[in-house]
């Protein structure tokens, strides 16, 4: 304990001395570094007038290059750490809700259907740069909000049950993994972007559609174009909006050698944790309607097409702009299709 003790008073000397250096705005109360040393003879661990100077901010000198080097401790710090706690403690609740409410909807009203028998006539929706674009920013997202979960909540949720060992193991494992897939973002969120930014335009239809999403869960789907308003929120609000900022917060964090200092740091540390856990919250949403909410939509972006009943059911716009040859999209070839072994309604028929 002595040692410790002993220690500390040197820190607080140390610091003294550092944060004195610079002081000419800082003599009105007689020279801060003996009113410090003096502090830690009558009262050490009290020592006011030190963390009053660490406070303030004021940079030191020192011989090391680079920012903010002269400042030993930044009070900035712990502003940020007591406003990461409320963040992780609502952005937490806000997920554990979203997932029991899409379980609760599941259980309550089940998948929407596909809307009737299949027709056995296939449309191509999706083409494989379509598919491939997606699928490289769904496994990044799924990989990232795992990884981010663990970082931002593990300490609270996984440690009491892992235990220590265990834990510092996952935690490390999901730091790298974050960080190094973070990164492919850049290249992710533009590709999906410029695949889909032609069919996200925002219209009146948009506006009707999501007016009448109550009709929806009894069967009545208002017409839309190749994606309907939901799908929209997706790509403007998740994509665009969310994991544009989550990207350049992100690169803000993981590269800190690029002149940034401790406060933009924080701002981005602060920016990307409430980006994130928002982008979880919507995109739980959408990644439950593209697996078991909307029978028929997770092998149309597997595979890239849908039956015609489904297309004309739940896209109907879309579906008559097929039909009438307007659309990019077309009816299959005979033989095209899913593999056999996808075994999936809707099937077109061999050549
Ligand atoms: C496991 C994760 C995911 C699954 C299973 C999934 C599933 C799907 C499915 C099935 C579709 C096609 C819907 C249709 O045919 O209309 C789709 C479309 C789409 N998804 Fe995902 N998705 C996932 C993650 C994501 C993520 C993380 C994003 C972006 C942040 C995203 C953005 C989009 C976009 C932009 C579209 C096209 C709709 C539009 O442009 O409005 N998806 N997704």
């Amino acid at each position: 304990m002595g040692k410790i003790t002993q220690c500390l008073g040197a820190l607080a000397v140390a610091i003294a001395v550092v944060a004195s250096v610079p002081a000419g705005a800082q003599q009105t109360q007689g020279d801060p570094a003996s009113t410090q040393a003096q502090r830690q003879e009558t009262q050490p661990l009290n020592n006011a007038p030190v963390w009053r100077d660490v406070r303030s901010g004021t940079p030191g000198v020192t011989t090391v290059q680079g920012v903010e080097t002269g400042v030993l401790v930044q009070s900035g710090g712990e502003t940020w750490r007591q406003i990461r706690e409320p963040i992780a403690f609502w952005g937490g609740l806000l997920v554990a809700v979203s997932v029991l409410g899409l379980a609760l909807v599941h259980l309550v009203l089940g998948p929407l259907g596909p809307g009737g028998a299949p027709s056995g006539r296939l449309i191509r929706r999706f083409s494989a740069a379509d598919r491939h674009a997606h699928w490289l920013m769904a496994i990044c997202w799924v990989v990232l909000a795992i990884t981010g979960l663990i970082l931002s909540l593990g300490k609270t949720v996984l440690l009491p049950v892992l235990g220590y060992p265990v834990f510092a193991w996952v935690a490390s494992m999901a730091k790298t993994l974050h960080n190094f897939t973070g990164p492919i973002l850049v290249v992710a969120v533009p590709w999906l972007f410029v695949r889909f930014i032609r069919d996200n335009g925002i219209g009146i239809e948009d506006l009707k559609w999501l007016l009448k999403l109550p009709g929806l869960y009894k069967g009545h789907f208002y017409p839309s174009h190749r994606f309907n308003a939901g799908e929209k929120v997706q790509f403007w609000i998740a994509l665009v909006l969310i994991s544009t900022v989550l990207t350049v917060t992100g690169l803000i964090l993981v590269f800190p050698n690029i002149g940034q200092g401790r406060a933009t740091m924080q701002i981005s540390s602060t920016i990307h944790m409430i980006a994130a856990y928002l982008s979880i919250a919507i995109s739980l949403l959408h990644i439950y309607l593209g697996t078991i909410g909307v029978t028929g939509a997770f092998s149309g972006m597997r595979y890239g097409y849908v039956d015609e009943a489904w297309a004309k059911h739940h896209h109907e716009l879309w579906y008559q702009d097929v039909a009438a040859g307007k659309a990019r999209e077309s009816f299959a070839q005979p033989g095209e299709g899913p593999p056999e072994e996808a075994g999936q309604p809707g099937k077109m028929r061999p050549a």
